[in-house]
């Protein structure tokens, strides 16, 4: 039997910033920023809810989703590059709060692509029979390091978490292919500086993203011993709109079989792909039996791509 997803949650802060707003603290336009990103809104947490606070949020709408209960899970697994505090880990935070006594926790840092991490990560896990029951955060609170003054970074981040629930799902349903890359040697195009303000060089970002996203997700569907027609949905890391429809083409997929929820969050990194998952449930768009693929990049650089058939 394989691991899948039996329940999602997220937390989205209630502070939504426009592009218009964003015009008059820096030199850029909403024109600029929705053709060449995609973005239109994004929103940002307040001063006093922090990253643990929005995981705690999202976490909890993902068990209750489950049907199951804190003291239920085996392993809290928290994907992200903007935590409280270096330690103790935002995973050990939420553990107390949600008083999931039976369970392990730590934070893993694989930038954009760490929810897809934690969701492989899990998968071991629950397959081994190790847990039962396994939370998987990605979460973010990007506004804090962000540089406000940097129009080339700005304008590209929100914050806010997701979170699923993995457990063991009936035959053929679940996680059915996955991959995972890094290459740190292109550490140098996105990374923290020393004013701990996110600095990028985004044309490479840009060519490495597009290089990657479309292979990955091919070399999922191929491992699953499926082709690209077979696929219902797709659902990139939201960083530009441009990079995710190279990765919609590569596919050949329609554009009403892609997640678009960049336009009102903006890139929310390692939440990124979990949001739009919530997001497109609630429209909709994912049934039972659909094959998803869910596909990410980010900095490190890693990389990383699931199918997954939907369902429990
Ligand atoms: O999770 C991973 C995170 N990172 C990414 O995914 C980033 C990947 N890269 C990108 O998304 C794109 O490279 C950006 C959106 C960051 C930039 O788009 P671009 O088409 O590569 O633009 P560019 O950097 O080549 O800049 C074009 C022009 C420049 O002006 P000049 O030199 O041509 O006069 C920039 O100064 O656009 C200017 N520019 C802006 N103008 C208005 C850059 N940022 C802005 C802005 N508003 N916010």
């Amino acid at each position: 039997m394989n691991a899948g997803i039996i329940g999602v949650g997220r937390c989205v802060p209630e502070k939504v910033v426009t592009n218009f707003d964003l015009e008059k603290m820096m030199d850029t336009s909403d024109e600029w920023i929705r053709t060449r990103t995609g973005i239109e809104e994004r929103h940002i947490a307040e001063d006093d809810q922090d990253t643990s606070d929005m995981a705690f949020e999202a976490a909890e709408n993902a068990l209750k989703d489950a049907g199951i209960t804190a003291e239920q899970v085996g392993l809290i697994l928290v994907a992200t590059v903007t935590p409280d505090q270096p330690f103790p880990s935002v995973a050990c935070m939420i553990q107390d709060r949600l008083g999931a006594t039976n369970a392990a926790a730590m934070d893993l840092s694989a930038a954009c692509a760490g929810y897809i991490y934690g969701l492989i990560t899990a998968k071991q896990f629950i397959e081994n029979n190790a847990y039962d029951y396994i939370l998987v955060v990605g979460v973010e609170k990007l506004s804090k390091i962000v540089d406000w003054s940097d129009r080339n970074t700005a304008v590209l981040f929100g914050d806010g978490a997701a979170a699923v629930v993995l457990g063991k799902v009936s035959d053929g349903r679940g996680i059915i292919s996955y991959e995972l890359g890094s290459d740190g040697s292109g550490a140098k195009y996105l990374y923290q500086n020393e004013n701990d303000h996110i600095a990028m060089n985004g044309r490479e970002v840009f060519k490495f993203a597009v290089r990657q996203m479309g292979q990955s997700a091919l070399n999922v569907i191929e491992k699953a011993g499926y082709t690209k027609n077979d696929v219902d949905y797709l659902i990139p890391h939201q960083a530009n709109i441009r990079i995710m429809e190279s990765a919609r083409q590569r596919l050949d997929l329609p554009p009403e079989k892609m997640s678009t929820a960049i336009k009102k969050y903006g890139n929310t990194s390692a939440a990124s792909i979990g949001n739009a998952l919530v997001e497109e449930l609630e429209n909709g768009k994912i049934h039972d039996d659909d094959l998803l693929v869910l596909v990410g990049f980010g900095g490190g650089l890693t990389w990383g791509a699931v199918a997954i058939k939907w369902g429990k």
